[in-house]
């Protein structure tokens, strides 16, 4: 989703605008800009697609030591130039970019902005405009006017303001989008994420909702917007820019998935106590206090809820329920006496399971976050947190982040049932640690994925992915990878369903995925791979070692049952990437979609 930087210093403002944005295009977006402020004024360059397209456009010599720039996910207007941000008030004094999404734009704009020739089809526009009529039409200050503006708004943003008449500051705020100020010697910056301005400095102050910000060079003011002052010392981002940067690799989405099997080494590592996987006791005694979990996520990380539940039921023995965040808030089932509500988010910044968990607090309820993001929103809103350890994660498509999650929520489980004493028959450390061999096995054999992509996906125009029990949660990741990145249209399944409607769309030559790593299922998943074949579906059946039969496509190593998804799914992730690569397709970013979805 959009992204924000600015740069207030001594360098040259044009370049660390333009890096700070390249390190944020993972985050999706369809077009670009930046504003420079110099001794002659501010001027703009904006350009719809790729930051590439926007270096070429921005003239070499513009020299700047004050500046902003965006990136922007289309929400309101097409995504061309004229939408593209910065967007300028109506005589150039005021320029402004913002992420989020002003609800009630189309309101301000008929009570205060009738006789205003608006320049673009957004909700921006409409602040900038209010920021310059409170200016000229009640004499305020800049800050005064922009927080007048900000006292009016419904909605979510992030904002960094310039003003052609003050040659030293940007004006920032923030509501519901994050932002951060990096601080630095003689310069300040704004961003919304600290990957983007590690190139400068590592030192970052969070910004919370409805805060105003005065950045100087030399100093920022943060004031909550009735005016009161904040002090809030800045925190170390323990990022390494290595961390960051794809190397040897041709996409982020392959360099993830590679390291997937050290994730879950660093994982077992970072919960280790005394030998044993544990998590802090605090957790354990909310997790060991509810009555039931109310597990809340969105895309890939509500998948990894779903298998979540089974290892908090079948570990633990605690009653689960798992729900997509976009409903749930607004369509919120009865709830039990003492729930205790469990967010997954690998950014810990998506607004829409956000909005639940502002609600849930306001309920009185506890919360935990299951984020990859030490610091984001949801973590920093939330009672308590468990860290994913998977690294920084840059490919749209979720793929580390999940394995991280699917064994962070296994040693969760496992810690709760040993607290709770209930007799547990394995070691989970060493299954883990299992698991992420086999998966090593998985990684090494990639060749056998891109031709799976080739022989099944080439020419396909869709795909169904089907199992059952647990297998059954991995075809719903399965096939949300292969839609997102190669645009394939796929759907996962449980087995026993496909007869009840779906199995009509079975043509000759189909691609039919089927995983096979439940024992007490697999002979069911077989037999129902046998009817879409009977139907002409080109099947491919993924099974585990020992219930392995001739012509099967691929052999996974055998983990322990309940660790089967950590493994299962990395030969999905390969083939939608190997079929994405085939489709020619932007694997890393993939169209429409944003990494961080901070509009609701
Ligand atoms: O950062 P989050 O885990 O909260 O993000 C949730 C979804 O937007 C995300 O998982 C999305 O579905 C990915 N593109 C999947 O690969």
């Amino acid at each position: 989703m959009c992204g924000i930087v600015g740069y207030n210093g001594l360098l040259d403002a044009k370049e660390i605008l333009l890096k700070g944005l390249e390190k944020l295009e993972y985050r999706g977006y369809d077009s670009a800009g930046i504003a420079l402020r110099n001794e002659a004024g501010v001027t703009i360059f904006k350009e719809k697609g790729r930051i590439a397209d926007l270096r070429k456009a921005v003239d070499e010599d513009a020299d700047a030591t004050i500046g902003i720039g965006h990136t922007r996910w289309a929400t309101h207007g097409v995504p061309n130039r004229r939408n593209a941000h910065p967007h300028q008030s109506a005589s150039s004094r005021f320029t402004l970019v913002h992420n989020g999404v002003i609800e009630n734009y189309h309101l301000l704009q008929k009570a205060y902005l009738k006789g205003i020739q608006m320049q673009s089809d957004t909700d921006t526009e409409v602040l900038v405009q209010l920021i310059e009529l409170f200016v000229k039409e009640e004499g305020l200050s800049t800050v005064e006017a922009f927080r007048k503006t900000l006292s009016l708004v419904h909605g979510s943003y992030a904002l960094a303001l310039l003003d052609s008449e003050d040659t030293e500051t940007i004006f920032v705020a923030k509501n519901k989008s994050p932002l951060l100020i990096g601080v630095g010697q003689d310069f300040n910056v704004v961003t919304s994420d600290a990957m983007a301005m590690l190139q400068v400095t590592n030192q970052f102050i969070e910004l919370h909702d409805k805060e105003i910000v005065i950045v100087h060079r030399n100093h920022v003011e943060i004031s909550k917007l009735d005016g009161r002052i904040v002090e809030r010392a800045p925190y170390t981002a323990e990022l390494d820019m290595g961390d960051i940067e794809k190397g040897p690799y041709p996409h982020y989405m392959l360099k993830e998935m590679d390291e997937q099997p050290g994730v879950v080494r660093k994982i077992i590592q970072a919960y280790e106590v005394n030998g044993e996987l544990a998590i802090d006791e605090a957790i354990l005694q909310a997790l060991n206090a509810a009555d039931r979990l109310y597990i809340i996520a969105a895309g890939t990380s509500a998948n990894a809820g779903l298998i979540g539940k089974q290892y908090f039921e079948k570990i633990a023995r605690i009653p689960v329920e798992v729900h997509i965040s976009s409903e749930f808030g607004y369509n919120m089932p009865l709830l039990s006496e003492k729930p205790l509500f469990i967010f997954i988010s690998q950014s810990g910044e998506t607004a829409d399971s956000r909005q639940v968990l502002v609600k849930v607090k306001e309920m009185g309820y506890p919360a935990l976050t299951i984020t990859n993001v030490a610091g984001s929103t949801l973590s920093r809103e939330s009672d308590y947190t468990l860290l994913l350890h998977a690294g920084p994660e840059i490919a749209v498509a979720s793929t580390k982040a999940y394995v991280a999650q699917l064994a962070v929520l296994a040693v969760a489980a496992y810690a709760t049932a040993k607290a709770r004493g209930v007799a547990l028959d394995f070691d989970l450390k060493q299954e883990l640690a299992i698991a992420a061999t086999a998966i090593d096995a998985i990684v090494d054999a990639k060749e056998t994925m891109e031709q799976i992509a080739e022989d099944y996906l080439k020419v396909a125009r869709n795909a169904f992915f089907i199992g059952r029990g647990l297998d059954f949660y991995v075809s719903l990741e399965g096939a949300l990878k292969l839609k997102e990145i190669s645009y394939i249209q796929a759907e996962g399944f449980a087995g026993g369903e496909l007869k009840h409607g779906t199995i009509a769309l079975i043509e000759e030559g189909t691609p039919v995925f089927a995983l096979v790593t439940q024992q007490e299922v697999a002979l069911n998943i077989r037999g129902n791979v046998k009817e879409v074949v009977a139907r002409g579906a080109n099947a491919c059946l993924i099974a585990s070692a020992g219930l392995e039969e001739e012509g099967d496509c691929l052999i996974i190593p055998h983990v322990h049952p309940l660790l089967t998804p950590l493994v299962s799914v990395v030969p999905l992730q390969f083939i939608s990437y190997y079929a994405a690569l085939h489709r020619r397709c932007d694997v890393d970013k993939p169209r429409n979609l944003a990494k961080s979805v901070t509009v609701e």
